[in-house]
């Protein structure tokens, strides 16, 4: 039968999250919670260690890597939100096989066994890496050429390909592209730009650009971000089957010396230093965010724009006593504890835990 409405108009679905433990699936499951759905995680909670803050209490917990996933983990769900992955570039090119296998492969598989078990949707959190890098004096929509570049963006966009064509009118796909994403979570990243930023302007008082400060950064706010994925689950199937949004607000696009701006204000007394020389990282894009502001616009305002952002991060920093040898490190840094955790036997090659793991 048709799925006509969207699912969250009924009240307590049930909703398995991957991921949940990350930096984006712990607000994403906070806002689930708090909105009265169920939350079944799913996480290998590789992270976990690093918590600057409690992680919000799913209802159930599954601890498994997304390889290792098997129908019984699906009964009962109604939704799925796949959250879990390598997420960034350097995980890629540290790992490119697992990035394949975990980004790609897993993904699928995760879908297909949703699918079997008469899961209703299947929402996936896709990059807006996939567009590669591209002319500036245009902004990109969602069907701007794709041209991923690293193993990361590859494997997304490979994805998607493999997840859209399972869609049936009984199993609704949903593809996110999220921007850079900003604001605190208790699974804090800041290997991500401008909580990196202020990081630095916190920690340290200075920020230095290691450019002239002029390629362009979409960006959205975590909390926004979240409720684009509910807006995902909620909206009827007629608006969401089979599509694919960039996930943004109206002026969603930064320069990075935009952003370093907004973080040196949020850090009265910080100073801020520009190179003269253009970017060595050669990313440079502006994004279209009309699609999810229109067609979602029931579902979907966002609510944070970078200062708020840059300010609930420093807000944030104070209430958990964040150091400077934190920011240094691995705590909010996910190359670098992925390689804390291969160099002492608890994850081994393929990024299994070990019994090393506490
Ligand atoms: N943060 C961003 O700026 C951003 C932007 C665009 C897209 N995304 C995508 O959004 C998703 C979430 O990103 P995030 O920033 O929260 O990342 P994150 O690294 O903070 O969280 C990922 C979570 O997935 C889990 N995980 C990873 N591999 C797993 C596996 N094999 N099995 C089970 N669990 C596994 C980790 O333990 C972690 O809790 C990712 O798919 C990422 O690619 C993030």
């Amino acid at each position: 039968m048709l799925e006509l409405q969207g699912l969250l108009t009924q009240k307590n679905i049930k909703v398995l999250v991957t991921g949940n433990r990350g930096y984006i699936g712990s607000v994403f499951t906070e806002l689930l919670l708090q909105k009265g759905h169920e939350v079944i995680g799913y996480d290998a909670g590789f992270y976990d260690a690093n918590a600057l803050a409690d992680l919000p209490k799913p209802n159930r917990q599954i601890t498994k890597d997304i390889r290792d996933a098997s129908a019984e983990d699906f009964a009962n769900i109604e939704a799925v939100v796949h959250l879990a992955a390598l997420s960034n570039d350097p995980l890629g090119d540290l790992a490119p096989n697992l990035t394949e296998e975990i980004n790609f492969t897993a993904t699928v598989q995760l879908a297909k066994l949703a699918s079997v078990a008469g899961i209703k949707r299947f929402i996936y959190s896709s990059t807006t890496s996939i567009y590669g890098i591209a002319n500036t004096q245009t902004e990109l929509d969602e069907d701007s050429e794709k041209k991923p570049i690293t193993v990361y963006a590859k494997a997304k966009w490979g994805a998607e390909q493999a997840l859209q064509k399972m869609g049936t009118e009984s199993f609704t796909v949903v593809c996110l592209r999220p921007s850079t994403v900003f604001g605190a979570s208790p699974s804090m990243r800041c290997d991500i730009v401008l909580n990196n930023l202020v990081g630095w302007a916190y920690t340290t008082g200075s920020i230095e650009i290691k450019s002239d400060g002029t390629p362009w950064r979409p960006m959205v706010h975590v909390r926004d971000l979240s409720q684009a994925f509910i807006a995902a689950l909620e909206a009827p199937q007629g608006l969401v089957a089979g599509e694919a949004f960039n996930v943004g607000r109206p002026d969603g696009n930064f320069t990075v010396r935009q952003l370093a701006e907004a973080a040196a204000r949020a850090v009265p007394g910080s100073k801020l230093y520009f190179a003269q020389h253009q970017a060595l990282d050669s990313r440079t894009y502006r994004l279209n965010f009309k699609k999810i502001l229109t067609v979602l616009k029931d579902y979907y305002q966002p609510q944070w724009d970078i200062d708020r952002g840059a300010r609930e991060l420093v807000d944030f920093f104070k209430k958990v006593n964040f150091t400077e040898e934190q920011f240094h490190g691995r705590v909010c840094n996910r190359l670098a504890h992925i390689k804390f955790l291969m160099e002492n036997g608890q994850l081994d090659e393929n990024l299994y835990h070990t019994n090393e793991a506490s």
